[in-house]
Parts: structure tokens; sequence; C-alpha cells
């Protein structure tokens, strides 16, 4: 099977996987933060097929899309005052809450953890799809377990052409990185991944300041595995990036402007140091640079300020080999 690709602005698109998602099948779609991969969250043997295709462990449970905070019920079992005014706050957007889950949600989906990370995706093509389909869509994002996250419909085609029925095409995904992950479940709330809502939005929307869960090699801490979002080329993060004087070829990661003098490539994340432009690059820059067959990649280290807090988490996962 190879993917059939369409375009997601085209009502027809949307109505073919909209069906696809309804028969149990696989379609990759864009979000504002990366491409998911998508499947009907209620139906366990569609949601099965995810993990396979990603080659995905079953102990890494999936996030469940919602059209709207009104749909919450259908997934998540009691009612928590503070995910109003985050709902209000952050939704649609790249905000993934971790909630109590309900019996009825096929275990499968959350790994047999009692809890749920569920979001409203901002992306207008998520969003005709959610109402299309009219259930809840559980979607990792569309790589293979381990790799870099897709931001264009080219990458999903790259990696996972063969095992997705349709790929909806909606251009490169404007954030770049994935939702940022808040437990509820955890006392006291608990950042359990950065992503494209800024820490400090968070401890701004709630009145305290929030810790980031710790990145760990142990299956049972699902979502926080400390190496992830790996290039298949071995990744370095410098403060001050030099030219290399080893012998080999060495691929340069520069968050700012940079001459890049001896090195075999050089990706400029963001020329007016804009961590938002840096995020919406990174993934794409990254695949770029593995793709020269390098001896190693050069990544200049950002401020771990908003957006930088999460670019700096996928390059230290990146950089992890265990
Ligand atoms: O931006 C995103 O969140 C993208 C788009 C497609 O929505 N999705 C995404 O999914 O990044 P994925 O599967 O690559 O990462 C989801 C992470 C997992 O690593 C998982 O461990 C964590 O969310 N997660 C999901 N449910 C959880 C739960 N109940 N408790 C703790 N972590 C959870
Ligand atoms: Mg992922």
């Amino acid at each position: 099977m190879s993917a059939r690709v369409l375009p997601a602005g085209e009502a027809e698109a949307i109505a073919e996987a909209a069906r696809i998602i309804r028969r149990g099948g696989l379609v990759a779609f864009p979000t504002e933060t990366v491409y998911g991969l998508g499947a009907n969250a209620f139906d366990a043997q569609a949601v099965a097929r995810v993990f396979e295709a990603k080659a995905r462990p079953a102990f890494d449970p999936l996030i469940v899309h919602l059209l709207s905070a009104a749909e919450l019920p259908r997934v998540v079992r009691a009612s928590d005052p503070r995910v109003t005014g985050l709902a209000e706050r952050f939704w649609p957007g790249p905000l993934t809450l971790v909630l109590p889950r309900r019996e009825e949600l096929p275990e499968i989906v959350t790994a047999g953890l009692d809890s749920v990370g569920v979001r409203v995706p901002a992306h207008p093509a998520a969003r005709a799809l959610l109402a299309a389909a009219e259930t809840p869509i559980a979607a990792p994002s569309a790589n293979p377990f381990g790799y870099v996250s897709p931001t264009t419909a080219a990458h999903v085609v790259e990696r996972l052409g063969d095992v997705v029925h349709l790929v909806l095409d909606g251009g490169p995904c404007p954030v770049g990185l994935e939702s940022t992950i808040l437990s509820l479940v955890a006392e006291p709330p608990l950042v359990l991944r950065p992503g494209g809502v800024a820490k400090e939005q968070l401890e701004r929307a709630l009145g305290r300041t929030l810790a980031v869960a710790a990145s760990s090699s142990r299956p049972t801490a699902p979502g926080q595995l400390a190496s992830h979002y790996a290039t298949r080329t071995p990744l370095r993060i410098v403060d001050d990036p030099r030219a290399p004087t080893g012998p080999g070829r060495v691929g340069l990661l520069a968050f700012g402007p940079r001459t890049g003098a001896g090195f075999a490539a050089v990706e400029v994340l963001a020329e007016d140091g804009s961590l938002t432009t840096a995020a919406a690059r990174l993934f794409a820059a990254l695949r770029r640079l593995d793709a020269l067959g390098l001896d190693g990649i050069v990544a200049e280290r950002c401020p771990e300020t908003g957006l930088g807090l999460a670019i700096m988490d996928r390059l230290r996962r990146a950089a992890a080999r265990d």
C-alpha cells in the first residue's frame, strides 16, 4: 500500500478521511504542532494499528483529540474546575491535559493508565476532520517511534507512506513542536513535556510555578524517554559552535545567523533569533541534516525561555543515546 495524499483544504478530502476513520483506518493529518497519525479513539483495533504502524511500544499512551472542550465528558471521568480556565485560555491550541479517563475509552489508547491525555487542536484541517468523523481521534505524531516528528506531509510519506491509508496535506505545521503536556492528575500539576504553549503562560494561568518532569529511560514513565526525536546521525549540543577540528563531515544546526565555516552543512533556525521561528523550523532542519550522511551534527544551544524550553528538550533527547 502506498498512501494517497490529498489537499487538506478540500471538502471531499476531509469527507474521505472521515470515512476512513469511521471504518477503522488510519489517516495522517496536519495539526498546528506536528502531523498526527489518527484512528477512531473508540475503536481498539484501529488504535492497535497505530501502535503497529509506528512500531510504538504498548506502554506509551496516545493523545485523544477533541473538537471542543464540550466533548470532554466522552473520554474524561470527573470534571476539574481548573480545566475550564485552561480550556478557555489555550484551546483550541497546543496544550494537552492529562485527566482521569473514562472506562469506556479502550485501554489500549491510554496504555492501561487510569488517565488520558486530551487536546483540542487549532488547525482547520484537524478540526474539519474531527467534525466530519464525529468521534474523538487518538493520534500520536506520524513518525516511526523515536524518530524526529513530521512537520510536512512529505515527512509522513517518507517514513510511514506504506502503512497509512491517507495523508491530508495541509502544508508545514505552524508551531512545529508537539503540544505541551500538563498533568492535572499529578499533585501539584506537572509539565510532562514542554511544547507549543510556554510553561510561563501556564504558570500565569494557574497562578503557580510548575515543575517539568525529569526524563527517564524507564518504560513506566511514558512520554519521558531520555532518547527520543533522535536523528540517525549523532548529535551534540554546544554553547558556541566552532569549526570542527577532527576528521569527518560535521553539520551545524545554528540557532542564530552563523557563517558555518568548516562545517559540511549549515541550517540556521532563526535569522532574527526568534524562538517561535526556530521551533517551527527545528524538525525539518534536523531531517535535512540527517539525510546528508554526515558523521555528526553540532547543535547550538538556545535560551530556555518560552518555546526555547521545548526546543532544548527535543535537542537533548535527540542527543541522548541509550
Ligand atoms: O502535539 C501533539 O501533542 C501531537 C499532535 C499529533 O497532537 N501528538 C503527539 O503525540 O505528540 P505523541 O504520541 O507523539 O506524544 C504523546 C505523549 C506520549 O509520549 C505519551 O506518553 C504522553 O503524550 N501521554 C499521553 N497520555 C498520557 C497519560 N495519560 N499520562 C502521561 N502521559 C501521557
Ligand atoms: Mg511522538
